[in-house]
């Protein structure tokens, strides 16, 4: 086999774990699953669950990923030889393509509405029902969602034909220092709108009578969703991180990053949909539906300004979920390079056209096949409910359970503190929380996904 490659430097893992991380789950989920349990008080769980039981996570797979330097299933099998928890790494290699196949049906929604706002139709001389209506005409139509989808799956398999250092480094180390650049500006206009007060007093002001076990359950779900856990893409980068890092601090880093940018988007997308007098509890279309709305009356009075600073906030969205789509892609190819002997350039393109042949049937279940029922849900609802309530809590207490149960407790401490050279202190900790704060947390999720 040849040398596995590594992340070059310190910041290109940062740039890469949180390239993961921000993604369509911090811009598009974060806000509408805020505004469906109640702002403030939400939000307050959410960095609960994000510390206490999603970054342990975090750090069981980084364990296990720079450990065996391998993909998930070899990972496993090497770990644990002989054991059938190499089934279980299997599993985790196909999750992050089901979710793949969904998810770059949402990040073709922001390639078209970049095109849009490129061509003014946003700004323009369109009405205000007009562009209201655009959004449930555009998904259900058939074949322009599914141009979209083409279009962003292309851009994902071409950079992640680029490899580790060319293509994934290389495109992270712009795109996320330019994200968070953007969503400040956007932020900061957002905020100026009239009327958007009522949004800022929204996140600010914690309610909690809205607080149920579903919210709690949600907030995890969440926290899961948006650190990219439970489905090996942490592992799997990991897997290209030099032995004298520092897991832990990398992890901090990569959280914070994400929590940090989700809160931002939070003020940045509330505040607008208050100032467009959007219901905030109004599901997945709340940040497509709201923004070209005020794109609209702000281009009315302040059109040049208006114009930049939707393709801006499109830009945003769509390198967010471009950094987070490769990594799900790259979990695969890691494994058929690594376990089957592919090219990386066959495994790139076979797994690609694959998720994307599902994703079709994803996006068609917005219009054409919206009568096609799983369990009472449309294809792409049901696939999102599998993975986020099913497949990401089960991989993630895998990964759990491995390191806490499986792994020599030596082996573990070895990895986390590089030898003992750092983290000696919080270890103890951390081993605590991977053993038994994490796995508590996801039985909340399964407990509340089989009962609410
Ligand atoms: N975390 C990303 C986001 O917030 C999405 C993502 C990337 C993801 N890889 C994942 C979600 C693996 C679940 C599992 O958009």
């Amino acid at each position: 086999m040849s040398q596995r490659e590594h992340f070059g430097s310190r910041f290109a893992v940062i740039a890469a774990m949180a390239g993961s991380a921000v993604g369509l789950g911090n811009i598009w989920r974060f806000p509408y699953v805020l505004g469906e349990y109640g702002g403030a008080a939400f939000i307050l769980v959410y960095v609960a669950a994000s510390l206490f039981v999603a970054l342990p996570i975090f750090y069981a797979e980084s364990v296990i990923g720079r450990r065996s330097r391998l993909d998930t299933y070899g990972a496993m099998r090497k770990l644990a030889p002989g054991s059938a928890w190499k089934w279980a790494g299997l599993l985790t290699v196909v999750s992050p393509l089901l979710i793949l196949s969904y998810y770059s049906v949402v990040g073709g929604w922001s390639v078209e509405y970049l095109f849009k706002s490129l061509s003014y139709s946003f700004t323009g001389n369109s009405t205000e029902a007009e562009v209201q209506n655009f959004f449930p005409q555009f998904i259900s139509s058939t074949w322009q969602p599914l141009v979209s989808h083409t279009i962003f799956m292309a851009m994902v398999a071409g950079i992640v034909l680029g490899g580790i250092k060319k293509g994934i480094e290389r495109f992270s180390k712009v795109a996320m220092p330019l994200l968070f650049v953007l969503i400040i500006v956007i932020l900061a206009y957002a905020i100026s709108l009239p009327g958007s007060f009522a949004g800022v007093e929204y996140l600010l002001k914690p309610d909690f009578s809205r607080l149920s076990a579903d919210a709690v359950a949600a907030a995890l779900g969440q926290a899961f969703f948006s650190l990219s856990l439970g489905v090996g893409t942490v592992l799997t980068y990991a897997s290209y991180v030099k032995k004298d890092e520092n897991l832990m601090v990398s992890g901090v880093e990569t959280a914070v990053s994400d929590l940090v940018f989700a809160i931002i988007a939070a003020f940045a997308v509330m505040p607008a949909v208050f100032a467009a007098g959007i219901a905030p509890g109004s599901g997945p279309g709340l940040v497509f539906q709201t923004l070209p709305f005020i794109f609209n009356k702000m281009g009315q009075g302040m059109p040049l300004l208006s114009y930049l600073i939707s393709i801006s906030f499109f830009v945003t969205i769509l390198a967010a979920a471009l950094t987070s789509a490769i990594s799900m892609l790259e979990v695969g190819v890691a494994f058929l390079v690594d376990e089957k002997g592919f090219k990386r350039r066959s495994a790139t393109l076979l797994l690609a056209f694959c998720t994307w042949l599902i994703g079709v049937v994803c996006s068609l279940s917005f219009g054409p096949l919206s009568e096609v029922k799983l369990l009472g849900l449309t294809f792409f609802d049901f696939l999102d409910k599998l993975c986020s309530n099913w497949l990401l809590p089960l991989g993630g207490l895998v990964f759990t359970l491995f390191v806490g149960w499986r792994m020599k407790k030596a082996d573990v401490h070895d990895e986390f503190t590089n030898a003992g050279s750092c983290n000696r202190r919080t270890f103890p900790i951390i081993y605590i929380l991977i053993r038994y704060v994490a796995p508590i947390g996801i039985a909340i999720i399964f407990l509340s996904s089989l009962f609410l």
